[in-house]
């Protein structure tokens, strides 16, 4: 934390609620320094290109779950040499790996759903960088799913604190709809991932995320054998307990 003060993250949230992207990325930065961006490879990269230019040289990390579109892969790249960041990839414990592509072959998540094998591809990884960091940021918005209604500007990270060390989470695009992200990539000619000129939206592991036909929602494009509510995979936890509470 930047301040000698420790910081009033419930004032914080009150000054931030209902802001811009910009605004609540400069309040992350201005109080954090070891802090970075959680890039997914889709069209949160309008978050590096804010984020980029209020800070050159800004930390952004990527899971390679091992399981990304090629399409991905190369937009992840593009995105590398575009901007002034230190993008590190992120990769799983190849010993739990072992172990579950061993015991349940490859494709374990059709048959057994997906927290299993997005622990040990996401998860896992997150959890060991998180625990270097004071905060973090994501691309989550409001508008994605029933999960994530709620999703604050800036919060506690409730499922990556621990009793030793706290964690904060911004999510400077929760008050953004696609149709805004969407007009900021056009505008600024900002590059995007090719997967979305295929019909992809929301975009993840490519054993599981399909196109959306017109009108339907994005996230029924991701893990599409499954019920809407399960439909975060850990990540970002703490929207399905608040989801559960607010029920
Ligand atoms: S997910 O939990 O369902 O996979 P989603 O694809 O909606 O998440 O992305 C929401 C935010 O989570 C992204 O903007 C990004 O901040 C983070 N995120 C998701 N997938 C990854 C990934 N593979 N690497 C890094 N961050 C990710
Ligand atoms: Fe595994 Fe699918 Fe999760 Fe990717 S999204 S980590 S392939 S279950």
């Amino acid at each position: 934390m930047n301040a000698e003060t420790p910081l009033n993250l419930e004032s914080l949230q009150q000054e931030l609620a209902g802001k811009n992207p910009r605004t609540i990325l400069k309040a992350a930065l201005a109080s954090f320094d070891n802090i970075a961006i959680s890039f997914s490879g889709a069209e949160d990269v309008v978050l590096i290109d804010m984020a980029s230019q209020l800070k050159p040289g800004i930390r952004v990390f990527t899971l390679d779950t091992g399981r990304l579109h090629s399409e991905t892969y190369r937009f992840i790249e593009q995105v590398r040499e575009r901007y002034p960041i230190q993008l590190e990839i992120l990769s799983p414990d190849h010993r739990e790996l072992e172990v579950l592509v061993r015991t349940k072959g490859l494709f374990s998540f059709y048959r057994d759903g997906h927290q299993e094998c997005c622990g040990i591809r996401k998860v896992s990884p997150l959890r060991r960088h998180l625990a270097q960091l004071d905060a973090w940021i994501t691309g989550q918005r409001r508008d994605q799913s029933p999960s994530r209604e709620a999703v604050a500007e800036v919060e506690l990270d409730g499922a990556f604190t621990t009793p030793e060390h706290s964690l904060v989470k911004f999510n400077p695009l929760t008050n953004w709809t696609s149709a805004q992200v969407w007009d900021h990539i056009e505008a600024y000619d900002v590059p995007y991932n090719a997967l979305h000129r295929q019909g992809f939206v929301s975009i993840g592991c490519e054993p599981c995320t399909r196109p959306v036909l017109p009108n339907q929602h994005e996230r029924q494009g991701r893990w599409w054998w499954e019920d809407a509510a399960k439909k975060e995979c850990g990540l970002h936890a703490g929207n399905l307990k608040q989801g559960a509470e607010n029920a």
